[in-house]
């Protein structure tokens, strides 16, 4: 019996790549296998700011099997110094550039990088390798660098400022209930699980097949053409599967660099990796402070909202976010004001990290925000009810749709909150403090312009692709469901390529925009596909398809068949038979079009939640646990729910992550980040996550993307660690303004 199971958008289907993963099938930047391989390992430097004077690698070179030790003394001549560099997610400012000369930026940059025919070798050699250095005065301390806070330029940072209204001074000095409070973000680093990786592979004529840990494929050939003057043509970049990133491969990172400065040099394939303390000396979410002013009248009506925020960055780019801007936007408030500006610290650039901006401001607004409730004397929930807005407050413009409104009201059922007593340290039991904490979660909804190819061969197999990458959210099964939906194909018919910068061109995957954006460029693909097959079919002789519309037919189980009356219909393999076509071909690209821009000018577009949580603390230790979370989201059209609350889950842990345990200490005297590995980064384990439920609310929203997708890679993120603070506060009756909150801050 053939059993027709809906595996179309909405279905919530096993991932597609799950297998291949969960068997080790699924092969990274690093396990690619390459004949007659050379390894890299990568010297990182002992200093934070300063110069080499000498570098040392003859005892490095005398170890047999090493084959080459690379340094800015000896290093081959690059492009990328004679014009500019094509890393299309650089923060303005001038790049790191690995080996270039002997100045040190910050401490771990890579100086030499040992080659051999091992990695054992290479790794052993390396430790041979001496250098002496000339310091130079550094700080890393971001408290001491307010001093020399700026802001960013407009023209030259492309720096958005967020837009004030009414009088914020006026009305918070007017205001009778008001809080005033500063908060403090650790600086983060990103932790995947594969660390970043590359194996380059010398194709003998010079070209280069690049198998890399990116977010990006199509970026990392540009920017790999652009630095060592190569026609792009020569280049592929492949990422097949990425095991996790977060925004630490966005850019380029430096091993890339060097594994392809070391092939071209040797002519030979070669493979660098990072070590996971490596993983410590490039990008990280910047530190940040964050004051927030917030005023209301007696009955908690909200008159008045000052936001100011500065974030790291270093000394040689200008790394920005949109810290200020979201309470600004989420809360009815006539008076509203926001300042931001950037720091520099002798460190590698900050660079963006699950939800960037949105994940440390809103995260502070709504911890200020829970203050303020208690100030009026509110209920949390009920005091964001009362200033809740239907329009997006700073820009003046209405949303596409925002059912935050029955996120809470689903998040609070699910929860409990009714049974909340508002006081702190009044649900005691046991020996352990219970709080509730609630806050609200906003992200924005983004499309990014995307091709897809479809192709149908004659046995009904369709292979779709993009230069797509699936880092760990779901885009192979997406990109999956799309085309079932469309052509009404099973699973098993349907193969999905992406990760390789040779397919149809698409963005970094980033900013929670590629299910929305390859998804639809699946569709049109699919729907060109569908369209030349009905042609095809109506030709056939006594063809029940005859003169019927697109509209007037159903692609459903490999047959294209009437709507009104489905026994009439065609399968699909008869169609291609019939007509003696081979293949049907086609390429599409999606972008938003003439009415997608102005209605972008028109409208807001994001995602919102509401997140309740639920700590239990021991008075006597400390110790918090994070019993219960409800997450629930309005994010538009849910392509497939398992994998949807798999993204909410990843992100409600990281959240918690970030509330109590994430925090990259630096040892000032060295300007050295000195937890860098996984005993001393405390990253959530097992234990430390309990009960976690995702709600998906109703949101039907076709204006916003093609597909009425909103995306759900950030979201989930967004407002929890509020909500675990908030509970903390509940709880203890502590406000603890710096993240994360440990131990040493409770007892
Ligand atoms: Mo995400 S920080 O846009 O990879």
């Amino acid at each position: 019996m053939n059993v027709l199971q809906n595996v179309g958008i909405g279905s919530a289907i096993n991932r597609v790549d799950g297998l291949q993963k969960v068997t080790g099938r699924a092969r990274y930047a690093a396990e690619h296998p390459v004949p007659g391989l050379l390894h890299g390992v990568i010297v990182s430097g002992a200093i934070p700011k300063g110069r080499i004077v000498t570098l040392e690698d003859s005892e490095a070179r005398a170890v047999p099997g090493v084959v080459e030790v690379l340094s800015h003394k000896n290093r081959p001549h690059v492009a990328w110094f004679d014009r500019s560099h094509k890393d299309m997610v650089a923060p303005p400012g001038s790049p790191f550039k690995a080996l270039y000369d002997d100045k040190i930026l910050f401490s771990g940059q890579p100086i030499a990088l040992v080659i051999a025919e091992s990695f054992e070798v290479a790794r052993y050699a390396a430790s041979l390798v001496r250098a002496s250095y000339e310091v130079e005065p550094h700080n890393t301390d971001f408290h001491k660098a307010q001093a020399e806070r700026f802001m960013p330029s407009k023209k030259r940072d492309t720096y958005h400022p967020p837009k004030n209204r009414g009088d914020a001074d006026a009305a918070f000095a007017a205001a009778p209930v008001k809080v005033s409070a500063e908060y403090h973000l650790a600086t983060e680093h990103h932790n995947p699980m594969e660390m970043h990786a590359s194996t380059v592979v010398w194709e003998g004529d010079g070209s280069l097949t690049v198998f890399d840990k990116t977010q990006g494929p199509q970026n990392v050939r540009d920017y790999l053409a652009g630095v060592f003057g190569m026609s792009a043509s020569t280049i592929r970049v492949m990422n097949p599967f990425v095991g996790g990133a977060f925004g630490s491969g966005l850019r380029p990172q430096y091993q890339v660099y060097l594994a392809v400065m070391a092939a071209r040099m040797l002519q030979r394939s070669v493979r660098v990796v990072m070590t996971r303390q490596q993983m410590f000396t490039h990008g990280h979410r910047p530190e940040a402070l964050q004051s927030v002013q917030l005023g209301a009248e007696r009955d908690g009506t909200m008159t008045a909202i000052r936001n100011s925020a500065t974030t790291s960055t270093s000394r040689y780019e200008n790394n920005m976010e949109d810290v200020v801007i979201w309470g600004m936007m989420n809360y009815a408030c006539e008076n509203a004001a926001g300042e931001y500006a950037i720091a520099p610290v002798d460190t590698a650039t900050s660079t963006d990290m699950r939800a960037p901006g949105a994940a440390t401001g809103m995260t502070f607004f709504e911890m200020a925000v829970d203050e303020l409730a208690y100030a009026a004397g509110i209920d949390p929930l009920e005091f964001r009810l009362k200033n809740y807005s239907e329009t997006d407050q700073m820009n003046g413009t209405p949303f596409t749709s925002k059912a935050l409104r029955e996120a809470y009201a689903e998040g609070a059922e699910a929860f409990g909150w009714s049974r909340r007593s508002q006081a702190p340290r009044s649900m005691k039991e046991g020996r352990e403090l219970v709080g509730w904490g609630v806050a609200t979660g906003m992200w924005d909804a983004m499309f990014s312009k995307t091709s897809a190819s479809a192709r149908l061969s004659a046995n009904g197999h369709l292979e779709v692709a993009s230069a797509a990458s699936d880092i760990g959210t779901g885009t192979y099964t997406v990109m999956t469901q799309a085309a079932a939906d469309t052509l009404g194909l099973p699973v098993e018919q349907i193969a999905v390529r992406l990760g390789d910068s040779s397919l149809p061109k698409a963005p970094v995957e980033g900013g929670s925009w590629m299910a929305a954006s390859v998804g639809a460029a699946v569709q049109l693909a699919c729907r060109s596909v569908a369209e030349k097959l009905l042609s095809a079919a109506a030709k056939m002789q006594n063809s029940p398809l005859a003169g019927a519309s697109m509209e007037a037919v159903r692609f459903s189980g490999g047959r294209i068949a009437l709507r009104d009356d489905p026994a009439r219909g065609v399968a699909i393999t008869e169609v291609m038979r019939a007509s003696g076509t081979d293949v049907i071909a086609v390429e599409e690209t999606a972008s938003a079009g003439i009415s997608g821009m102005i209605s972008q000018m028109r409208k807001s577009r994001n995602t919102h939640s509401a997140i309740f949580v639920e700590v239990r603390v021991d008075e006597e230790l400390g110790v918090v646990r994070v019993t219960r979370v409800v997450n629930a989201a309005a994010a538009g059209r849910i392509i497939n729910p398992k994998t949807a609350r798999s993204q909410i889950l990843g992100g409600v842990v990281m959240g918690i992550s970030m509330a109590l345990h994430e925090e990259s200490m630096t040892d000032h005297r060295y300007g050295r980040f000195m937890n860098h590995n996984y005993a001393e980064y405390h990253v959530p384990v097992n234990a430390d996550i309990h009960d976690i439920q995702v709600i998906f609310v109703d949101e039907p929203d076709p204006e916003v993307t093609p597909l009425g997708v909103k995306g759900l890679g950030e979201i989930g993120i967004v407002g929890t660690a509020a909500a675990v603070a908030n509970a903390i506060f509940h709880a203890t009756g502590k406000r603890v303004r710096a993240l994360p909150i440990t131990i040493d801050k409770l007892v």
